[in-house]
């Protein structure tokens, strides 16, 4: 194996590979058209597809757009590799483990309000793949709209290598750093932080830590954009200069390695005689990125009452209806709370959008126990659902001084269809049967004057 720039790290070496990770260097900004090479010279000058590539080079073209959509939303990278992508044997089928796909239909949508416990602990050996579990979702995968929540646990990294032509994967890290090996270099992750990889974009995850837990939005509609600002300005919410992109860096490995094909649902597996992230250079805008979530400018009132929570959006997969969204991904850091005579948690709510929430740390302002770092809560379309009683009574009565919030990081997954469950997430252990019970003893206050 010639190292170009990564190689493959072992647990014993985890040290090295924080160090590693530590050290990247990245490309800055949302939708650029980056370019990087890992090899002087490797990206050729003027033109995408020479006669001869430079460094005797694959140069191939990845698409996550439609060759012919408008070029504000068009994605495509240009990749020039030691090896053509089409140089694989078969795939064949492999079992799919506890990921399932869109449409999910063995179980109903249900109107109540769900929650989880944390994953159990994975048996030893679990890399990322097989720690994924698939939570719920909408949609039909083929069709190419809707979304998967799946949640991961994992104690190994991965020897071999995803890749996903179902959707992107957005990876919310909430428990142990990621060094994500893929085609277009690398990428270092520690809770707090999202990464995201581009739909059939091949990589593979080394854990920083002894194990590592989170929650994946597999998005199989538009890519990921950030949201319109509307009146807020030029500025405001992620701001596109503190998004992350790898650069270029490759592996020469001669010899077997297994690439695991996400395909309409099924895993496909095939041995290949070398490496697929072989990338020399690359150029474009389809690319994977990271972005720490506490960089997130948030943005609230600072007079009465609070905007919508579609304020805190990081990211949001459109829809062919305007404003309606297939997927956004919302996140709630810290922040002041100043809002003059004002109930200040989340108010009470039913919402024609679906709402799956997860907690990165700490504790969330709506929740005064149970929704723990790890779990996560569903509310499906029109549940009635809003602070619990102990939250509803303390910010009653609470003096209105500025607050800070702090203590937590609480993100959304929201789509416009109700998330159907797996047999697996509806019949968990980990299932908490007594959610129902946080509204308990919201009593009746109404008197007449
Ligand atoms: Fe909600």
């Amino acid at each position: 194996m010639t190292d170009g720039g990564t190689s493959r790290v072992s647990g014993f070496e985890r040290g090295g590979a924080r160090k590693t990770a530590e050290a990247l260097a990245y490309l800055t900004g949302f939708g650029n058209e980056h370019s990087s090479e890992a090899v002087p010279g490797a990206l050729p000058d003027g033109r995408n597809s020479p006669q001869r590539a430079p460094l005797g080079l694959y140069a191939e073209q990845l698409s996550g757009t439609a060759f012919t959509e408008p070029r504000a939303h068009n994605r495509r990278s240009w990749l020039y590799r030691i090896r053509p992508s089409a140089a694989h044997p078969a795939f064949t089928r492999t079992a799919n483990g506890a990921i399932r796909t869109a449409p999910f239909a063995e179980t109903v949508p249900d109107p109540n309000r769900l929650r989880w416990s944390p994953l159990p602990e994975p048996l030893p050996g679990t890399d990322f793949l097989a720690g994924l579990w698939t939570l719920g979702g909408n949609g039909d995968a083929t069709q190419r709209s809707g979304m998967a929540v799946h949640l991961y646990h994992a104690n190994s990294s991965m020897e071999r290598v995803f890749s996903d032509a179902d959707g992107e994967l957005l990876i919310v890290p909430e428990r142990g750093g990621l060094l994500l090996h893929t085609e277009f270099g690398r990428l270092h992750v520690e809770p707090a932080h999202v990464a995201l990889i581009p739909r059939g974009v091949r990589f593979r995850v080394e854990l920083l830590d002894d194990s590592a837990r989170g929650y994946v939005c597999e998005n199989y509609g538009a890519p990921f954009r950030l949201p319109d600002l509307g009146p807020i300005g030029a500025n405001g919410l992620a701001n596109a200069r503190d998004f992350r992109a790898p650069v270029a860096a490759y592996e020469e490995v001669e010899g077997p390695v297994e690439v695991v094909n996400k395909y309409c649902g099924n895993l496909w597996t095939a041995t290949y005689d070398h490496s697929p992230l072989d990338v020399v250079a690359w150029h474009g805008n389809y690319v994977p990125y990271a972005y720490d979530l506490r960089r997130f400018n948030v943005i609230g009132t600072i007079s009465y009452d609070h905007p919508d929570p579609s304020i805190f959006t990081v990211l949001t997969s459109p829809s062919d209806t305007p404003g309606l969204a297939g997927a956004d991904f919302v996140v709630f850091a810290p922040r002041w709370l100043v809002g003059e005579d004002t109930f200040r948690p989340p108010y009470f709510h039913r919402n024609v959008m679906s709402e799956y929430m997860g907690l990165i740390e700490g504790a969330y302002d709506a929740k005064a126990e149970g929704f723990v770092p790890g779990g996560g809560s569903l509310h499906n379309m029109m549940s009635a659902h809003g602070p619990d009683r102990e939250t509803f009574d303390r910010a009653s009565a609470a003096e209105l001084r500025p607050q800070r919030i702090d203590d937590g990081l609480a993100f959304m997954f929201e789509t416009r269809w109700p998330i159907a469950l797996t047999p697996d997430a509806a019949r968990a252990d980990h299932l908490q049967r007594d959610y129902d019970d946080v509204w308990r003893g919201l009593e009746p206050h109404f008197r007449t004057p």
